[in-house]
């Protein structure tokens, strides 16, 4: 079964805290979710294998590390995981992104794809998925089923937040996905939003309402 990995660092909960206050703009909403972003890309990568090199430094030759062969991939849903990709890629500017678009209905609260866009070599990567909300579960369990049918077999979900409704559609249809978040929240309210949440997380990124 996916283990889920909540992330308490203090910095990573201050600005998630920062991130759900309603009366966050649309400017320092964005530059919170990147900079937290960053610090889970931290926790994420912490099972890289590493390799020992030899290095010369200005004294002398000495051994020491380095990320051993492994290839990225960064898998925003669109549209709101496109908020969490910069702060992934400086810590690791060499992955690749992928881009899958999909939104859920509002009636029937199902994913519906509209884009798809992955690096040719998708499925010797080691991905990514990233999302800032995790409610039904829906879009995430979609996008993994897709990548998995492109060949793809290490996989890892990075979000903000994430409802147990959500958790537990990972946890059946993809047991083998490790859950990256910040925070688990109650429940999903009669719209399928999390309460206590952080509102429409592409709307708050993007100022379209
Ligand atoms: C939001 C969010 C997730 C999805 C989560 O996207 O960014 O992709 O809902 O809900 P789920 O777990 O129930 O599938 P939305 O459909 O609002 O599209 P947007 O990112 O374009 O705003
Ligand atoms: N999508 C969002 O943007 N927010 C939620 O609370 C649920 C889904």
């Amino acid at each position: 079964m996916s283990t889920v990995h909540v992330i308490r660092h203090p910095l990573v909960q201050h600005k998630l805290t920062m991130i759900r206050d309603k009366n966050t703009g649309p400017k320092d909403f964005r530059e919170l979710v990147d900079e937290v972003s960053l610090l889970m890309a931290y926790e994420v990568t912490r099972d890289m294998p590493l390799e020992e090199v030899e290095v010369e430094t200005p004294i002398c030759t000495t051994k020491g590390h380095t990320i051993s062969g492994k290839k990225v991939g960064i898998i925003p849903i669109l549209r709101a995981g496109l908020g969490m990709v910069n702060g992934i890629l400086r810590l690791i500017p060499t992955a690749k992104v992928g881009h899958i678009g999909l939104y859920r209905d509002p009636e029937t609260l199902e994913p519906v794809e509209y884009y798809c866009k992955l690096p040719a070599d998708v499925e010797e990567r080691e991905l990514i998925v990233i999302d800032p909300m995790l409610a039904t579960g829906g879009s995430a369990a979609a996008a993994i089923h897709y990548l998995k049918k492109r060949g793809a077999h290490s996989i890892k979900l990075m979000c903000l937040l994430a409802a147990p409704e959500g958790i537990e559609r990972i946890q059946r249809e993809h047991p083998d996905v490790e859950i990256f978040t910040a925070a688990v929240d109650e429940r999903l309210n009669e719209h399928g939003y999390i309460i206590p949440g952080l509102g429409d997380a592409g709307d708050r990124l993007f100022g379209t309402k």
